[in-house]
């Protein structure tokens, strides 16, 4: 096991705590990097002036940079510092917070889920975008193109990606580009996210990079925590019998999940300038892993860690990152989580049927699921 492999393992957790008990930062000697395990370590990361999101001297990852998916990675705010992620996110941020949640029950009870693996599958990867899609002002066609470039898209921010993948992430945000040029320019005024939006952000090109970016960040970690909650059921019966009794426990059951088995299991971070984190001295060019999934089960941040409880009276998280960079898309990502596995249930009770894989990622925990 390491940090990496720990993503998308069956049970990182055991690991994880022999971890924080070496140490809240300790450096990884296979992996070359710095491992931020605790939830004091991993606080004190983000919030570190000097640990910035892209390595000074790579803004944007050299297998990319030289094609349109580079062009778009260089404006997004998840991966800027200064003013560069303020700008964007200034604009965006308002929008999302105020999103009606019954808006988006009302999106994903509209779109069909059809049993068994395969609709399980798309209601994870498609739904969430479309239901993006949808409250940016795009029809119900156009969300499920813009879902299926989205996936092509998201191939260029993983190292994982074969060099064919990249082609294929270049030429889809080549396309995105395109959507969004025509729904800005319609002006026909169909969504108020997407207006409030444009009327906070000047620079069309980063506007549109940014609008991209809202459906690349939807995409996998939303489908994980669909998928996460779907595991949940299938390991615990009783559980699944008393979400199908009743619904409106399916939100608290996302609320708990999203922190016990999250879909995002570690995030990055690139020392800038000579600094001391934990007592630890860090130098320029030294990388962190910070593992938000090992901290949300620190006995420090919660108690019972471990335990999956539902009515847990304070829960405190570290799956959405916390300070500058912190998901402005948190509640939008639960709303959209709870009312897509409401409708699995009612449409797609076999869950007893199915097996599954992680989809190989460095920092992502998604399920990928297939009948036995
Ligand atoms: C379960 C679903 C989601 C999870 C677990 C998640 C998690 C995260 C995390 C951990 C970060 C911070 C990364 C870092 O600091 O290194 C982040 C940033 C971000 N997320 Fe999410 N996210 C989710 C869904 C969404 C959705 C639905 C949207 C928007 C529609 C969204 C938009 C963003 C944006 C724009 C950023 C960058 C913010 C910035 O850099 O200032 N996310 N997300």
């Amino acid at each position: 096991m390491d940090p990496i492999i720990a993503a998308t393992h069956t049970d990182p957790y055991p690991y994880y705590a022999s971890l924080r008990a070496d140490g809240g930062l300790s450096f990884h000697q296979g992996l070359g990097l710095w491992v931020a395990s605790s939830a004091q370590t991993v606080a004190a990361v983000l919030a570190h002036p000097d640990c910035k999101v892209r390595p000074t001297h790579e803004p944007v990852p050299n297998a990319i940079a030289q094609g349109y998916a580079g062009k778009v990675f260089g404006q997004l705010m998840r991966m800027n510092d200064g003013e560069r992620q303020r700008c964007p996110r200034s604009a965006i941020q308002p929008g999302l917070e105020v999103i009606d949640t019954d808006e988006v029950g009302t999106l994903v009870r509209a779109r069909l889920i059809s049993p068994f693996a395969d609709g399980l599958h798309k209601a994870m990867f498609m739904g969430p975008v479309c239901v993006v899609a949808a409250l940016l002002g795009f029809t119900p066609a156009e969300g499920r193109t813009l879902s299926n470039l989205t996936a092509d898209f998201v191939a260029c921010l993983s190292p994982l990606s074969s060099p064919a993948q990249l082609d294929t992430a270049h030429a889809a945000a080549e396309q995105l580009n395109g959507y969004f040029k025509e729904r800005l320019s319609a002006q026909d005024h169909q969504s108020p996210l997407l207006e409030g939006i444009r009327q906070r952000m000047e620079d069309p090109d980063t506007l549109r990079a940014n609008l991209i970016g809202l459906l690349s960040q939807t995409y996998e970690a939303t489908a994980g925590l669909i998928g996460n909650a779907v595991l949940a059921l299938i390991r615990n019966p009783p559980l699944k019998a008393e979400m199908q009794r009743d619904p409106a426990r399916v939100k608290d059951l996302l609320a708990e999940v999203q922190r016990h088995d999250p879909s995002v299991q570690n995030t990055r971070r690139f020392v800038s300038a000579p600094c001391e984190i934990d007592g630890v001295s860090l130098k320029p060019r030294d990388v962190i892993l910070v593992l938000l999934a090992s901290a949300n089960r620190d006995p420090q941040l919660n108690d019972n860690p471990d335990a999956l409880i539902l009515d847990r009276p304070t829960r405190r998280s570290f799956t959405f990152g916390t300070g500058r960079h912190q998901c402005p898309g948190q509640t939008l990502a639960l709303s959209i989580g709870s009312a897509t596995l409401a409708e699995i249930l009612t449409h797609n009770g076999l869950l007893d049927q199915l097996a599954w894989d992680y989809r190989p990622s460095l920092n992502g925990r998604i399920p990928v699921f297939r009948e036995r």
